[in-house]
């Protein structure tokens, strides 16, 4: 009993380390559209989204594999991802839009249930649809623990009954405070968005947004009424044992976003997320499944490469990242409203900010009418996405300049340190140099073999005239120790960001 306990352990640990990333470079859109949650109307809040081109708050399975681009990496991935955006609200009751940072990740764990871990995991039936967090919740209940202080061992926590689904599902969020200069914090380890102080004293580089989804299906419904109840979270959220009747093992989603709230450093507000949380227990995340499920089913039998880079998987057809940033949403937007950069004192849908502990009661019906945007052409086709974002315009006008008056520049400068790193500390690019006239944009790091590059996109708005650009790249080589570094990602999830994870 005991030898096979063990056998089984070591099973699953090989398996835990099997996963890749999606990147998801380009946000195909930020829009009131939930096809989920309010099917046909506008969305009660405004999404992020990312995926296929042809989502919207109608869009069916057909309709998003026909889409004529996906905003991710993977070319057979047409599935659509959304989760609140967010923003900033400045001391006299401004709001201004939270630039994102290299769009989104969506992992892939290839997970298996511990109970079971020969088993195989399963594809996404086509048109899967879930929901992972709940949009109303302002509050943390684990029995007895402080959301502020670190949670216990995971060891600890069947031990002490908190591993309700209910409970999992708060453990399914985290709100990564970034400092490339420091040590990285464990993923999915702070479970709510610090306040302005703490991420202006700390959180130099911004926050990742974490979102783990349930990956134990009941193995018959595609679906649910909440979008949940087919679903169930592993006993250690990521990892463990299925509860009964959710026997077959998914991929494990979890999607990672980072929002550049260091942009905000020094200035009196607070961040708020666009369904009117500002802790971010009400975080949360939309998924409908856009793969072919045998397609699906063959790259989780056989996209195990230990790296998790898509292209270490040869069934995966790469889009580069100009094509993932150039796909934007095809279907009009229901409601014309702002969306990006200042959008004045109140959120999108007309959300009001909400503190709890007791649920956010959203408006029924009846949000305040939008506010209406001057007629921009730029503004209707591809809903309001503006090349660059918001970034390059708001020093100049909260209207999106028209393409007949203005062009945009960008270019990708990459820098990095000459440091070797150890397995338990992150290599330390250091920023490029600004050009004059140019402003920062996003900062993505991108990982190639054993070398991790940091790269600075900046940007300049120039009127008619193109701008000559300079690329400047170095790179900084990582230890080598492939297999060591294995072992460190099954243990220390945490420090997956030195694969690059942005
Ligand atoms: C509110 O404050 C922001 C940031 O200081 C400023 O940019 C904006 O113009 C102000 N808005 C109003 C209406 O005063
Ligand atoms: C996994 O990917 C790496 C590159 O990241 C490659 O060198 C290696 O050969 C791959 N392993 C297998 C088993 O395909
Ligand atoms: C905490 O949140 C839950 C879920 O929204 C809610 O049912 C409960 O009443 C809240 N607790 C308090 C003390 O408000």
């Amino acid at each position: 009993m005991k030898t096979s306990t063990s056998l089984a352990i070591l099973a699953s640990l090989s398996g835990v380390s099997a996963f890749w990333r999606m990147e998801c470079r380009g946000r195909a859109g930020l829009a009131r559209i939930d096809p989920l949650m309010n099917p046909g109307g506008p969305a009660q809040h405004a999404h992020a989204i990312h995926g296929s081109s042809a989502f919207s708050a109608t869009s069916s399975y057909d309709d998003l594999r026909n889409g004529e681009c996906t905003s991710c990496a993977v070319t057979e991935d047409m599935s659509a991802y959304w989760a609140p955006g967010a923003y900033f609200r400045h001391a006299n009751g401004t709001y201004e839009e939270v630039n994102q940072v290299g769009g989104m990740l969506a992992y892939y764990f290839l997970n298996p249930d511990m109970k079971d871990p020969n088993k195989p995991i399963k594809a996404f039936p086509n048109n899967f649809r879930m929901i992972a967090g709940d949009s109303t919740r302002r509050n943390y209940t684990i029995d007895g623990l402080d959301v502020h202080q670190p949670d216990p061992a995971k060891s600890d926590w069947g031990k002490d009954h908190e591993t309700t689904q209910v409970d999992l599902a708060q453990r399914a969020l985290g709100f990564n405070c970034l400092n490339y200069h420091g040590d990285a914090e464990p993923t999915l380890w702070r479970h709510y968005l610090p306040d302005k102080a703490f991420l202006d004293a700390n959180c130099l580089d911004g926050v990742r947004f974490e979102l783990a989804f349930p990956s134990c299906w009941n193995g018959r419904d595609i679906t649910s009424d909440n979008f949940k109840s087919h679903v169930a979270y592993p006993d250690t959220v990521i990892n463990g044992n299925c509860p009964e009747g959710f026997d077959v093992k998914l991929p494990g989603l979890m999607y990672e976003t980072i929002y550049d709230t260091a942009a905000f450093k020094g200035i009196p507000g607070e961040f708020v997320m666009a369904n009117g949380d500002v802790e971010g227990f009400g975080y949360h995340g939309d998924f409908i499944s856009g793969w072919k499920e045998e397609f699906l089913q063959a790259a989780v039998e056989q996209c195990t490469n230990l790296s998790g880079r898509i292209e270490d998987c040869s069934l995966f057809t790469i889009r580069s990242e100009d094509e993932q940033r150039q796909c934007k949403l095809t279907s009009p937007p229901l409601i014309i409203e702002k969306l990006l950069g200042f959008i004045g004192d109140i959120l999108p849908g007309g959300v009001e900010i909400s503190r709890g502990p007791g649920p956010a009661i959203p408006k029924p019906h009846g949000a305040p009418a939008p506010i209406p945007l001057p007629a921009v052409s730029s503004v209707v086709p591809g809903l309001n996405v503006l090349p660059g974002g918001a970034f390059a315009e708001k020093s100049t006008s909260e209207v999106a300049p028209t393409p007949s008056s203005t062009s945009t520049t960008s270019t990708s400068t990459s820098t990095s340190t000459s440091t070797t790193p150890s397995t338990t500390s992150t290599p330390v690019p250091s920023d490029p140099p600004v050009p004059k006239g140019y402003s920062l944009v996003r900062t993505d790091y991108v990982t190639k073999g054993n070398v991790v590059s940091k790269i600075v996109v900046i940007e300049t708005v120039k009127y008619v005239m193109a701008e000559a650009t300079e690329t400047v790249t170095v790179t900084a080589t990582r230890g080598t120790d492939k297999a060591r570094r294995e072992v460190h990602h099954m243990h220390q999830h945490q420090h997956r960001h030195h694969h690059g994870a942005h």
